[in-house]
Protein backbone atom coordinates (compact mmCIF):
# COMPACT_ATOMS: atom_id res chain seq x y z
CA UNK A 1 0.00 0.00 0.00
CA UNK A 2 1.38 3.17 -0.94
CA UNK A 3 1.55 6.63 1.64
CA UNK A 4 -0.19 9.13 0.55
CA UNK A 5 1.10 12.47 1.55
CA UNK A 6 -0.93 15.48 1.38
CA UNK A 7 1.47 19.15 0.68
CA UNK A 8 -1.61 21.52 2.27
CA UNK A 9 -1.37 25.09 3.51
CA UNK A 10 -4.66 27.59 2.16
CA UNK A 11 -1.89 30.22 1.69
CA UNK A 12 -1.03 30.49 -1.92
CA UNK A 13 2.81 30.80 -3.03
CA UNK A 14 4.19 29.09 0.12
CA UNK A 15 5.99 26.41 -2.05
CA UNK A 16 3.15 23.96 -2.54
CA UNK A 17 3.64 22.89 -5.98
CA UNK A 18 7.34 23.42 -5.62
CA UNK A 19 7.56 21.08 -3.22
CA UNK A 20 5.13 18.29 -4.77
CA UNK A 21 6.97 18.21 -7.77
CA UNK A 22 10.59 18.17 -6.30
CA UNK A 23 9.78 15.72 -3.85
CA UNK A 24 7.85 13.55 -6.13
CA UNK A 25 10.79 13.50 -8.55
CA UNK A 26 13.49 12.82 -5.39
CA UNK A 27 11.19 10.06 -4.53
CA UNK A 28 11.26 8.69 -8.28
CA UNK A 29 14.97 8.88 -8.65
CA UNK A 30 15.53 6.72 -5.46
CA UNK A 31 13.64 3.97 -7.05
CA UNK A 32 10.23 4.56 -5.54
CA UNK A 33 7.10 4.17 -7.57
CA UNK A 34 5.90 7.80 -7.00
CA UNK A 35 2.20 9.12 -7.99
CA UNK A 36 1.63 12.72 -8.12
CA UNK A 37 -1.43 14.40 -8.22
CA UNK A 38 -2.35 17.58 -8.83
CA UNK A 39 -5.94 18.99 -7.30
CA UNK A 40 -5.60 22.55 -7.97
CA UNK A 41 -8.12 24.16 -10.24
CA UNK A 42 -5.53 26.29 -11.32
CA UNK A 43 -3.08 23.26 -12.55
CA UNK A 44 0.21 25.05 -12.22
CA UNK A 45 1.84 21.25 -11.33
CA UNK A 46 0.28 19.96 -14.03
CA UNK A 47 0.81 22.61 -16.56
CA UNK A 48 4.98 22.42 -15.29
CA UNK A 49 5.29 18.76 -15.60
CA UNK A 50 2.95 18.07 -19.35
CA UNK A 51 2.59 21.90 -20.69
CA UNK A 52 0.22 22.42 -23.25
CA UNK A 53 -1.18 18.74 -23.48
CA UNK A 54 -3.08 19.88 -20.55
CA UNK A 55 -5.71 20.84 -23.13
CA UNK A 56 -6.11 17.01 -24.42
CA UNK A 57 -6.94 15.95 -20.89
CA UNK A 58 -10.50 16.88 -21.19
CA UNK A 59 -12.00 13.80 -20.51
CA UNK A 60 -9.21 12.34 -18.02
CA UNK A 61 -8.39 14.52 -15.09
CA UNK A 62 -8.47 14.76 -11.22
CA UNK A 63 -12.23 16.46 -11.64
CA UNK A 64 -13.40 13.79 -13.91
CA UNK A 65 -12.24 11.19 -11.45
CA UNK A 66 -13.61 12.61 -8.83
CA UNK A 67 -17.15 14.11 -10.14
CA UNK A 68 -17.72 10.02 -11.41
CA UNK A 69 -20.24 8.18 -8.74
CA UNK A 70 -18.85 4.94 -9.37
CA UNK A 71 -15.61 5.56 -10.53
CA UNK A 72 -13.95 2.16 -12.77
CA UNK A 73 -9.94 1.57 -12.34
CA UNK A 74 -10.03 1.83 -15.86
CA UNK A 75 -10.85 5.07 -15.98
CA UNK A 76 -8.05 5.67 -13.09
CA UNK A 77 -5.56 4.30 -15.09
CA UNK A 78 -6.48 6.36 -18.41
CA UNK A 79 -6.29 9.49 -16.49
CA UNK A 80 -2.66 8.77 -15.20
CA UNK A 81 -0.12 10.33 -17.23
CA UNK A 82 3.75 8.59 -17.26
CA UNK A 83 6.62 11.33 -16.81
CA UNK A 84 9.50 9.39 -16.01
CA UNK A 85 10.34 6.41 -14.52
CA UNK A 86 8.53 5.59 -11.63
CA UNK A 87 6.78 8.78 -11.96
CA UNK A 88 3.19 9.28 -13.04
CA UNK A 89 0.81 12.32 -12.58
CA UNK A 90 -3.21 12.62 -12.64
CA UNK A 91 -3.32 15.57 -13.90
CA UNK A 92 -5.93 18.75 -13.27
CA UNK A 93 -7.65 20.64 -16.11
CA UNK A 94 -9.38 23.84 -17.41
CA UNK A 95 -12.17 22.51 -16.18
CA UNK A 96 -12.07 21.37 -12.87
CA UNK A 97 -12.79 24.55 -11.01
CA UNK A 98 -16.32 23.99 -12.86
CA UNK A 99 -16.15 20.58 -11.82
CA UNK A 100 -15.65 21.53 -8.21
CA UNK A 101 -18.73 23.67 -7.89
CA UNK A 102 -20.84 20.46 -8.90
CA UNK A 103 -19.21 18.13 -6.54
CA UNK A 104 -20.17 20.53 -3.85
CA UNK A 105 -23.60 19.11 -3.64
CA UNK A 106 -22.42 15.62 -4.46
CA UNK A 107 -23.04 12.60 -2.53
CA UNK A 108 -20.31 11.40 -0.57
CA UNK A 109 -18.36 14.28 -1.88
CA UNK A 110 -15.54 14.73 0.98
CA UNK A 111 -14.57 10.59 0.25
CA UNK A 112 -14.45 10.72 -3.50
CA UNK A 113 -10.42 10.71 -3.81
CA UNK A 114 -10.39 8.43 -1.16
CA UNK A 115 -12.03 5.83 -3.11
CA UNK A 116 -10.35 6.70 -6.07
CA UNK A 117 -6.85 5.89 -4.41
CA UNK A 118 -8.06 2.73 -2.97
CA UNK A 119 -8.42 1.13 -6.15
CA UNK A 120 -4.61 1.87 -7.47
CA UNK A 121 -2.85 2.79 -3.81
CA UNK A 122 -1.52 -1.36 -4.08
CA UNK A 123 0.74 -0.06 -7.20
CA UNK A 124 2.66 3.19 -5.97
CA UNK A 125 5.45 3.51 -3.02
CA UNK A 126 3.99 6.93 -2.42
CA UNK A 127 1.16 9.05 -3.50
CA UNK A 128 2.04 12.96 -3.54
CA UNK A 129 -1.15 15.78 -3.24
CA UNK A 130 -0.81 18.86 -4.27
CA UNK A 131 -3.62 21.41 -3.13
CA UNK A 132 -4.59 24.43 -3.59
CA UNK A 133 -4.78 27.55 -1.77
CA UNK A 134 -8.13 27.23 -0.84
CA UNK A 135 -10.21 25.60 2.12
CA UNK A 136 -12.89 23.56 -0.17
CA UNK A 137 -14.18 20.53 -1.19
CA UNK A 138 -10.80 19.12 -2.48
CA UNK A 139 -8.64 20.03 0.36
CA UNK A 140 -10.93 17.94 2.69
CA UNK A 141 -11.28 15.39 -0.46
CA UNK A 142 -6.71 14.75 -0.34
CA UNK A 143 -6.85 15.34 4.01
CA UNK A 144 -9.88 12.53 4.17
CA UNK A 145 -7.63 10.70 1.80
CA UNK A 146 -4.09 10.87 3.17
CA UNK A 147 -1.60 9.31 6.07
CA UNK A 148 0.52 12.41 6.38
CA UNK A 149 0.39 16.03 5.96
CA UNK A 150 3.31 18.78 5.03
CA UNK A 151 2.73 21.95 5.66
CA UNK A 152 4.69 24.65 3.72
CA UNK A 153 5.26 27.83 4.67
CA UNK A 154 7.21 30.92 4.15
CA UNK A 155 8.32 33.10 6.81
CA UNK A 156 7.27 36.14 6.86
CA UNK A 157 5.02 38.20 8.51
CA UNK A 158 1.73 37.53 7.69
CA UNK A 159 3.07 33.09 7.22
CA UNK A 160 1.87 31.81 10.81
CA UNK A 161 -1.73 32.63 9.90
CA UNK A 162 -1.61 29.49 6.84
CA UNK A 163 -0.44 27.28 9.59
CA UNK A 164 -2.70 27.94 12.00
CA UNK A 165 -5.52 28.01 9.76
CA UNK A 166 -4.05 24.75 7.85
CA UNK A 167 -3.90 22.98 11.47
CA UNK A 168 -7.46 23.82 11.98
CA UNK A 169 -8.72 22.07 9.05
CA UNK A 170 -6.42 19.02 9.72
CA UNK A 171 -7.84 19.07 13.36
CA UNK A 172 -11.78 18.88 12.01
CA UNK A 173 -10.54 16.45 9.61
CA UNK A 174 -9.29 14.04 12.57
CA UNK A 175 -12.00 14.82 14.86
CA UNK A 176 -14.69 13.18 12.61
CA UNK A 177 -14.95 9.89 10.92
CA UNK A 178 -13.20 10.70 7.52
CA UNK A 179 -9.69 10.54 9.16
CA UNK A 180 -8.92 10.35 12.44
CA UNK A 181 -5.10 8.81 11.73
CA UNK A 182 -4.48 11.40 9.41
CA UNK A 183 -0.91 12.15 11.12
CA UNK A 184 1.04 15.75 10.83
CA UNK A 185 4.66 15.03 9.45
CA UNK A 186 5.18 18.68 10.13
CA UNK A 187 6.18 21.91 8.77
CA UNK A 188 8.70 22.89 5.59
CA UNK A 189 10.16 26.53 5.85
CA UNK A 190 10.67 27.93 2.52
CA UNK A 191 12.59 30.50 0.57
CA UNK A 192 14.58 30.76 3.58
CA UNK A 193 17.37 33.70 3.63
CA UNK A 194 20.08 35.49 5.67
CA UNK A 195 19.74 38.54 3.75
CA UNK A 196 17.23 39.91 6.63
CA UNK A 197 16.77 39.09 9.84
CA UNK A 198 13.06 38.45 9.63
CA UNK A 199 13.22 35.04 8.12
CA UNK A 200 15.08 33.57 11.25
CA UNK A 201 13.35 35.77 13.68
CA UNK A 202 9.99 34.25 12.03
CA UNK A 203 11.63 30.33 11.96
CA UNK A 204 12.29 30.60 15.98
CA UNK A 205 8.37 32.41 16.72
CA UNK A 206 7.21 29.33 14.14
CA UNK A 207 8.71 26.65 16.58
CA UNK A 208 7.67 28.72 19.89
CA UNK A 209 4.22 28.89 18.48
CA UNK A 210 4.08 24.83 17.80
CA UNK A 211 6.64 23.26 20.01
CA UNK A 212 5.03 19.80 18.96
CA UNK A 213 5.12 20.35 15.42
CA UNK A 214 9.02 19.44 13.74
CA UNK A 215 10.30 21.46 11.21
CA UNK A 216 11.25 19.08 8.73
CA UNK A 217 13.48 20.98 6.09
CA UNK A 218 14.79 24.59 5.77
CA UNK A 219 14.39 25.16 2.30
CA UNK A 220 16.30 28.49 0.75
CA UNK A 221 15.13 30.37 -1.10
CA UNK A 222 17.03 30.44 -4.72
CA UNK A 223 16.46 31.62 -7.98
CA UNK A 224 17.15 28.34 -9.92
CA UNK A 225 14.16 26.78 -8.21
CA UNK A 226 11.59 29.17 -10.36
CA UNK A 227 14.03 28.63 -13.37
CA UNK A 228 13.23 24.75 -13.21
CA UNK A 229 10.21 24.90 -12.97
CA UNK A 230 9.84 26.32 -16.29
CA UNK A 231 11.52 23.37 -17.69
CA UNK A 232 9.23 20.95 -15.88
CA UNK A 233 12.47 19.46 -13.80
CA UNK A 234 13.40 19.18 -10.47
CA UNK A 235 15.58 21.83 -9.31
CA UNK A 236 18.64 18.88 -7.95
CA UNK A 237 18.35 18.18 -11.70
CA UNK A 238 18.17 21.58 -13.01
CA UNK A 239 21.26 23.11 -10.91
CA UNK A 240 22.72 20.17 -8.66
CA UNK A 241 25.22 22.01 -7.02
CA UNK A 242 23.11 24.99 -5.59
CA UNK A 243 22.27 23.88 -1.94
CA UNK A 244 18.61 23.78 -2.86
CA UNK A 245 18.92 20.86 -4.51
CA UNK A 246 20.58 18.98 -1.61
CA UNK A 247 18.16 20.78 0.91
CA UNK A 248 15.12 19.20 -1.44
CA UNK A 249 16.76 15.74 -1.56
CA UNK A 250 17.13 16.15 2.06
CA UNK A 251 13.86 16.15 2.72
CA UNK A 252 12.69 13.73 0.40
CA UNK A 253 15.06 11.41 2.84
CA UNK A 254 13.15 12.72 5.66
CA UNK A 255 10.14 11.78 4.59
CA UNK A 256 11.10 8.03 3.81
CA UNK A 257 12.77 8.26 7.28
CA UNK A 258 9.97 9.65 8.50
CA UNK A 259 7.14 7.10 7.19
CA UNK A 260 9.00 4.07 8.17
N1 LIG B 1 12.80 27.86 -2.33
C1 LIG B 1 12.37 28.71 -3.27
N2 LIG B 1 13.19 29.65 -3.78
C2 LIG B 1 12.78 30.52 -4.73
N3 LIG B 1 11.54 30.53 -5.25
C3 LIG B 1 10.66 29.60 -4.79
C4 LIG B 1 11.02 28.64 -3.79
N4 LIG B 1 9.94 27.86 -3.55
C5 LIG B 1 8.97 28.32 -4.36
N5 LIG B 1 9.38 29.35 -5.11
C6 LIG B 1 8.62 30.12 -6.11
O1 LIG B 1 7.52 30.74 -5.44
C7 LIG B 1 6.37 30.75 -6.25
C8 LIG B 1 5.22 30.06 -5.52
O2 LIG B 1 5.55 28.70 -5.32
P1 LIG B 1 4.45 27.57 -5.53
O3 LIG B 1 5.13 26.26 -5.34
O4 LIG B 1 3.73 27.78 -6.81
O5 LIG B 1 3.48 27.87 -4.30
P2 LIG B 1 1.99 27.33 -4.02
O6 LIG B 1 1.81 26.05 -4.80
O7 LIG B 1 1.94 27.14 -2.55
O8 LIG B 1 1.06 28.41 -4.47
C9 LIG B 1 6.75 30.03 -7.54
O9 LIG B 1 7.04 31.00 -8.51
C10 LIG B 1 7.99 29.24 -7.16
O10 LIG B 1 8.86 29.06 -8.25
MG1 LIG C 1 0.33 25.54 -6.19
Amino acid sequence: MAIIISIANQKGGVGKTTISLNLAYALAKKGYDTLIIDTDPQFNLTFALIGMDIIKRNDNNIGTLLIENAVKKTQIENAIIPIEENLSLIPSHLKVSAIERLLMTAYMREQRLKRVLEKIEDEYDFIIIDNPPSLGIFLINSLGASDYVLIPTELGYFSVMGVQLTLDVIREIKSTELNPDLEIMGIVANKFTRQSKVPQVRLDQLKETYPDLPVVAILPRAVAVEKSQGEGKPVFEFDPKNKVSKAFLQLAEKVIKNVR
